[in-house]
């Protein structure tokens, strides 16, 4: 985690930004969910913990909303799975219309969780206006080109709010678009040693393909570690 840490406080000085890791846990077929996209158990014990304690040394967790209406995931730190003292990163979601279901999990417990709509959109959110003042808070960024958070200004404006470090956890709809936009420092997947096969189940990298080698996305210098029941693929400094 040393070598993590020094990482992010590099990107940090030099950049003026948070430190952008994505982690996914995927099939060998690189597949992160069944077929009709319900949530898929694939990290082992031992990649529950690694990701449990990078969640520890993280500032805040992020997911797309389709991931918090179809996993329905707390993305809290489980304290048996991690050393030492829980940090209980802030939780955020990225859901430009802000349509999150009130009874989402992301949305209890006592750690902050931020919804990231677009301007303009925060009305949308007024169920939720009794609890803004506790730990939720509805936060209204510039859309992109697409009518979506967009995703720069986020992480700028998170930055200013002294949030340094953003590990990412799907889904490949928000996964693609960092990648498409150069925005991502580490980039690491689980893969665990079974298929899951077949068109419907969705993927990684989700969005629009490639349709021109010019399209395509290059990735360097792999790091490869074996792990109990398949192995961890990251790429470091993608983003130079
Ligand atoms: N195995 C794993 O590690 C893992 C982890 C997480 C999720 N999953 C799986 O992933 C699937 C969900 O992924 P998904 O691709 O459907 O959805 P997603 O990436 O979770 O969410 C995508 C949505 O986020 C919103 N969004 C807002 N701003 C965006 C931006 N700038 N760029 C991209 N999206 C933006 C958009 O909805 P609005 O337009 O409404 O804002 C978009 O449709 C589920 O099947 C889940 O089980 C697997």
């Amino acid at each position: 985690m040393d070598e993590l840490r020094a990482r992010i406080k590099a990107v940090n000085l030099k950049h003026e930004r948070p430190y952008i890791f994505v982690n996914t846990a995927s099939s060998m077929d690189g597949k992160i969910a069944l077929g009709d996209g319900k949530r898929l158990k694939i990290s082992t014990i031992e990649d529950f913990k690694r990701v449990h304690r990078l969640r520890n040394e993280m500032d805040a967790i992020l997911v797309g909303i389709n991931t918090v209406i179809k996993d329905d995931p707390h993305l809290y730190v489980k304290t048996g799975f991690c050393p030492g003292p829980i940090r209980n990163p802030v939780r955020i979601v990225v859901d430009s219309n802000g349509k999150i279901p009130s009874e989402s999990r992301i949305l209890s417990g006592t750690t902050k969780t931020i919804i990231a709509v677009v301007k303009g959109n925060e009305e949308n959110l007024e169920r939720l206006k009794a609890r803004e003042t506790g730990n939720i808070i509805i936060k209204g960024v510039e859309a992109n080109e697409e009518g979506k958070v967009d995703l720069h200004s986020l992480f700028l404006d998170l930055f200013s709010e002294n949030i340094n470090s953003i590990l990412v956890e799907g889904g490949s709809t928000i996964i693609s678009s960092l990648l498409r936009k150069g925005y991502i420092d580490t980039y690491s997947i689980f893969f665990r040693n079974f298929i899951v096969g077949g068109k419907q189940a969705p993927s990684i990298v989700g969005g629009q393909s490639a349709v021109a080698p010019v399209d395509l996305i290059h990735l360097r210098d792999p790091e490869i570690v074996i792990m109990e029941g398949g192995m961890l693929l990251s790429y470091h400094s993608l983003r130079q």
